[in-house]
């Protein structure tokens, strides 16, 4: 199967798998299904930002999600529910926490099991509720990049619960300034400079967090040259869960859509994480993260530097922008699978970009699709 755009869907493509909405409990589209123009615009119309469609030759391309889509909107949910209950304080700290604690050992579990968990970031972007799913993702990212690190199970769920909760604080920040669509005047940016304070006020009581855990929280906003706030600390004065969760919050955030401008892609989000190694991120921290980061997910059609089209079929820890690619175009290296980070004979070859040009990827459908469907759908 291949990543495509919604903008870049067309009739007689078929879901290669369902598509989810926002609390929904069944899928909006179920995989299998042939694409028509109403589904096409429901697709649009829903904000899903592109679908999973199958393609003759890429049957085997397979994305390893960590957490199922299903699951994935049940945390989102819990954390929903939580972070409005400590905005409204009609809940006991306590209870909040402990039910942050479940959703962090379940995380973690998984995390754990399993050997080789990559961050695939198209699937859950779809949806509106940034809190939520950005809180959610930063949690397993953080848990993601702490297991790299060497960190065992106790340390682990106190980091994903720092990472669910790194912006608990925002529930005192009024929606004016968090909903703002345009730069913050330096007025509302000390308001929102105060969020890891607030976080403090009303987690710090709560025995059940571990320092770690609160300092990780406190810290997320400081950089290793001083320029991070609220205190501005260098180096070691930084908790290393802070310096953790720094990561996967601007990883998360440089991903995902906002109201002041588009998502950006993972290549782009982690080049420039890389341009800030050791004066924003920890190096070695960020080293943990390159290992666990995929900046062309598994799915996406691909420009090379020989101008062979290609689809992104697997990762290579710790070489994010080198994946292993399936040519597409047609002729004397149609089918072949380039390793772009092991490959002694490829070395001259990157990727330029991925493909966005509407009649490009037409194109490129067109040379490896099985045309007779299509044509049976427009019939
Ligand atoms: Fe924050």
């Amino acid at each position: 199967m291949i990543y495509i755009s919604s903008n870049n869907l067309q009739s007689g493509m078929i879901l290669a798998q369902e598509v989810w909405g926002k609390s929904s409990f069944l899928p909006l589209v179920h995989s299998g299904t042939v694409l028509n123009p109403s589904i096409i615009s429901r697709l649009i119309s829903k904000g899903i930002p592109g679908v999973y469609i199958e393609l003759a030759g890429c049957e085997d391309i397979t994305v390893n999600e960590i957490i199922t889509m299903e699951e994935k909107i049940r945390v989102t949910n819990e954390i929903e529910k939580i972070f409005k209950s400590l905005q409204f304080q009609n809940c006991n700290i306590f209870n909040c926490v402990e039910s942050v604690g479940h959703i962090a050992d379940y995380i973690v579990d998984i995390v754990v099991k399993n050997h080789e968990c990559m961050m695939n970031i198209i699937d859950i972007k779809n949806y509106n509720e940034y809190s939520y799913i950005h809180s959610m993702q930063v949690g397993i990212f953080s848990t993601l990049i702490g297991k790299k690190m060497g960190y065992k199970n106790d340390k682990l769920k106190e980091l994903s619960v720092a990472g669910m909760l790194h912006d608990i604080g925002k529930v005192n920040v009024p929606l004016e300034i968090l909903d703002k669509p345009g730069a913050l005047t330096s007025e509302e940016f000390d308001i929102m400079k105060n969020h890891p304070s607030y976080a403090m006020d009303k987690l710090s009581s709560c025995r059940t967090l571990s320092k770690d855990t609160l300092d990780g929280i406190m810290t997320h906003h400081e950089k290793l040259d001083g320029t991070g706030y609220p205190n501005g600390l260098k180096n070691d004065e930084i908790h290393p869960f802070g310096k953790i969760i720094a990561i996967a919050d601007v990883y998360d955030a440089l991903t995902s859509d906002r109201s002041y401008r588009k998502a950006w892609e993972p290549h782009n989000a982690i080049n420039y994480m890389i341009s800030y190694a050791g004066t924003h991120f920890d190096v070695d921290i960020l080293n943990s993260f390159l290992l666990v980061a995929s900046a062309y997910p598994v799915g996406v059609l691909v420009s090379l530097s020989n101008n062979l089209k290609g689809v992104v079929i697997d990762t290579v820890p710790g070489l994010p922008l080198n994946p292993i690619v399936k040519i597409l175009t047609p002729g004397e290296h149609h089918g072949e699978i380039f390793d772009l980070a092991n490959d002694i004979n490829l070395l001259s070859v990157s990727i330029t970009d991925t493909l966005k040009d509407p009649e490009e990827i037409s194109r490129v459908l067109k040379e490896n699709s099985d045309f007779s469907l299509i044509k049976k759908a427009n019939q």
